[in-house]
């Protein structure tokens, strides 16, 4: 099979409930990513960073898969689809998606501060972090998420897995951040590149189709274009 390969953002889980980082009334208009998002913030206020992420923790266990995350995981039936997500939420998995790399961490896990490659389960039944829970090497329990500054394990197997698309698919990112942002120049010259977005993103490949809609609307009509790719 043909492969098909995705890089989600924010905008994927949009029609799901959950806000995305730079729209208009997105999470960075709320927070300053500095005390939420960074190893400094944690180190200044731990407690504060852990309710930030108890809190969306919580609002993602009220929220669904939607049509465009159910849409990729359908398109498993005529492409080997993988998907680069940098949502640590887990909708792609509930949707049905099999391959799933986050280059950002995973919001339902949790790792030490003594080893940031080590991620345990959290429990939907116990969803809160707290100040003093320790991991089961004796570091304080803190969230699966790359804050700002660290580094991103995963850009390597996610950049062969774009190497190695025939169909390479982005959706619901402003393609501001780095390295996810760089994945989009490893896609071979004839790879047929999509990117479905509401709104215009500044991109610096040419060879594009552009898909201006929602992530459902958007994966309807790409799974009618590539049908024929297969
Ligand atoms: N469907 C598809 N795309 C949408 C939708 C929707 N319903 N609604 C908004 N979008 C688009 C916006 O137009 C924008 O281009 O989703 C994109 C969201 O961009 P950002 O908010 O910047 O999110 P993202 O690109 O995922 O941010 C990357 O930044 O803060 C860090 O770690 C965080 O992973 C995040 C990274």
């Amino acid at each position: 099979m043909k492969k098909l390969v995705v890089l989600s953002g924010a905008g994927m889980s949009a029609e799901s409930g959950i806000s995305t980082f730079r729209d208009s009334d997105g999470l960075w208009e709320r927070y300053r990513v500095e005390d939420v998002a960074t190893p400094e913030g944690f180190a200044a206020n731990p407690a504060l960073v852990l309710d930030f992420y108890n809190q969306r923790r919580r609002q993602l266990l009220e929220c669904k898969p939607n049509a465009g995350h159910i849409g990729l995981a359908a398109l498993e039936k005529y492409f080997d689809v993988r998907i680069i997500t940098q949502n640590i939420d887990n909708l792609h998995e509930q949707a049905g998606s099999t391959k799933v790399i986050h280059l950002h961490g995973e919001l339902m896990k949790y790792c030490s501060t003594y080893d940031l490659n080590t991620a345990y389960p959290i429990s939907p039944e116990e969803p809160d972090l707290h100040l003093g829970d320790k991991a089961p090497d004796g570091g304080q329990q803190r969230p699966f998420i790359v804050w700002f500054g660290e580094p991103v394990p995963m850009i390597e197997p996610a950049i062969e897995w774009v190497r190695e698309a025939d169909v390479f698919v982005v959706i619901g990112t402003s393609l501001n951040v780095y390295p996810a942002a760089g994945l989009i120049s490893y896609a071979h010259k004839g790879c047929p590149i999509y990117l479905i977005d509401p709104k215009d993103v500044k991109t610096q490949r040419t060879d594009i189709h552009f898909i201006k809609a929602t992530a459902s609307k958007g994966v309807k009509q790409l799974t009618e274009l590539v049908k024929q790719i297969k």
